[in-house]
């Protein structure tokens, strides 16, 4: 039995992919309590709560990209939403998220890579807690446009620090640019609350 800094170390420290789908196999029983009992972990309800506040639709259907364990969707059924699918990279941790049973389908993809979905399926997009240190690159930003509908939106969170340590802006920027999306706020919020760690909460709408 791994111990828990073990485990969290080999999220922080993953070098590749494997090491990363790796140590989610070792977290998945424990992420939610670790996550949001342990350190507070708030970007879940906050990003189902921010994308909801622009869409206001309980008919959309939303893809959760990274859905882990299934915290995005519990908060946005809270909100009344039922047509939602899941993606994530970990079949341990979509397994989980199956199990809560809130989503029609449940993709096994890596969002760093061209998805095998096609052009302007969704009303919206949201992820939570992926956009971070060694998870997904820039690159599924575009991927993220592509899948959604015009007019639709997109709601993720990106952990501080991490903001800045990739090149999230510089891809947001240039998808505003070629007009694929517009921005329509970047939001300072919680994300560790116990821990004071913060995160931007970024939306844009489909053009
Ligand atoms: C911190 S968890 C967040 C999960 C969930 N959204 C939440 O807020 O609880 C990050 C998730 O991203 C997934 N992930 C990491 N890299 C990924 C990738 N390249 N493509 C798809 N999912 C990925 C992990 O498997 C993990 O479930």
């Amino acid at each position: 039995m791994i111990s828990k800094n073990k485990i969290l170390d080999k999220v922080y420290t993953a070098r590749t992919h494997a090491e990363l789908m790796d140590a989610y196999k070792d977290w998945a029983g424990d992420y939610e309590e670790d996550t949001v009992g342990g350190f507070g972990y708030v970007a879940p309800k906050i990003a189902a709560d921010v994308l909801h506040g622009h869409l206001d639709d309980p008919t959309a259907l939303i893809l959760d990209a990274g859905c882990g364990t299934g915290l995005v969707g519990e908060a946005l059924s809270a909100q009344g939403y039922s047509n939602m699918d899941a993606l994530d990279y970990s079949p341990d941790m979509l397994a989980r998220a199956e199990r809560k049973g809130l989503y029609h389908t449940h993709l096994n993809a890596d969002l760093s890579r061209p998805l095998d979905i096609a052009d302007d399926s969704y009303d919206a997009v949201v992820s939570a807690g992926t956009f971070t240190y060694g998870h997904v690159d820039a690159s599924a930003l575009g991927e993220l446009a592509r899948i959604t509908k015009p007019g639709g939106f997109i709601t993720i969170t990106i952990r501080d620090g991490a903001f800045d340590d990739h090149d999230y802006p510089e891809k947001m920027r240039e998808l505003e640019t070629k007009r694929t999306w517009k921005q329509i706020e970047i939001r300072d919020e919680d994300y560790l609350q116990k821990e004071g760690v913060g995160c931007k909460v970024c939306t844009f709408q489909i053009i």
